[in-house]
């Protein structure tokens, strides 16, 4: 017999995860959106990155991950990753039918209306862009504009260091940069969670006319219609946790929560055990 899946707690926090450091960029819009809500966000820094890794082994992961969320009482989970937006959503939304999940895909589509060059290019993974999620929105919701994918291995490695704008980090985005600059593109998608800490670098390399987009305002505002329609919105009167856990250096994620949002935090580090995470 099955068991019945148990509703879930409008107490409870948001469950966030990412591969690693990236989805902080999403929770840093959820922070500013949903401040009275309890936040549990896991960093699989053990796997990163995913976006070089195939579907199937992405998908494993992040079904680990929303397991320990929903085991730890999230009542909603923010994929707050593209990559494994783009690998497990849809089986997750399946896997988990009882949570509402918000996924990611790179803003092809509000790129799309502010192009004037009539060009628009996308910086994420190559697990991204191979996924049918990537493909579809780029069908449906870019007709008119011409779309350049351009996956940029090595950039989540510089943002994981650390390292939002030294020589390396500006060779790879020259690299990756110089080549949708000439083709006309004047609106570029961020279409990885780890790219929004590059903003500032991205902005010292293209004319000041080309739009950077990027999609975690957006994330938190459907988080929050989400919370609302499900009455998941969390009742006040009891203290708001935020709670961080990583699968790889309990201190690398310390420093970065420090470096990136300023945060100062206590880690909990799990670890993966047969698929499941502890
Ligand atoms: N931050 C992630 C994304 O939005 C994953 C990057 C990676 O691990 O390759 O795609």
């Amino acid at each position: 017999m099955n068991a019945t899946p148990l509703l879930p707690n409008p107490s409870g926090p948001i469950g966030v995860f990412d591969s690693g450091v990236g989805g902080l960029s999403i929770l840093r819009a959820l922070l500013e959106r949903l401040p009275y809500e309890s936040y549990l966000y896991v960093a699989d820094s053990a796997h990163c990155p995913y976006g070089s890794r195939g579907h199937a082994e992405i998908l494993r992961l992040s079904e680990g991950i929303a397991r320990y969320l929903v085991n730890s009482g999230a009542k909603a989970i923010v994929v707050a990753c593209n990559t494994a937006s783009a690998a497990a959503l849809a089986h997750l939304r399946a896997t988990f039918p009882q949570i509402p999940f918000i996924g990611m895909v790179p803003a092809v589509k509000p790129a799309a209306r502010m192009t004037r060059s009539g060009v628009v290019g996308v910086l994420a993974t190559p697990a991204t862009f191979g996924g049918q999620l990537y493909e579809e929105v780029v069908e449906q919701h870019a007709s008119g504009a011409r779309v350049l994918s351009m996956a940029c291995p090595g950039l989540v490695e510089r943002v994981e260091e650390g390292d939002l704008d030294g020589p390396t980090t500006r060779a790879l985005l020259r690299q990756y940069l110089t080549p949708l600059l000439e083709a006309g593109a004047d609106t570029l998608v961020l279409g990885c969670t780890h790219y929004p800490f590059l903003a500032p670098t991205i902005r010292t390399l293209v004319p000041a006319e080309v739009a950077l987009v990027e999609p975690s305002e957006a994330v938190a505002r459907q988080t929050a219609r989400v919370l609302t329609e499900r009455g998941l919105v969390r009742p006040g009167g009891t203290a708001t946790q935020r709670l961080y856990a990583t699968t790889g250096d309990a201190a690398h994620l310390a420093a970065a929560l420090q470096h990136l949002l300023g945060r100062e935090s206590d880690i909990r580090a799990l670890q993966w055990h047969e698929g499941m995470l502890g």
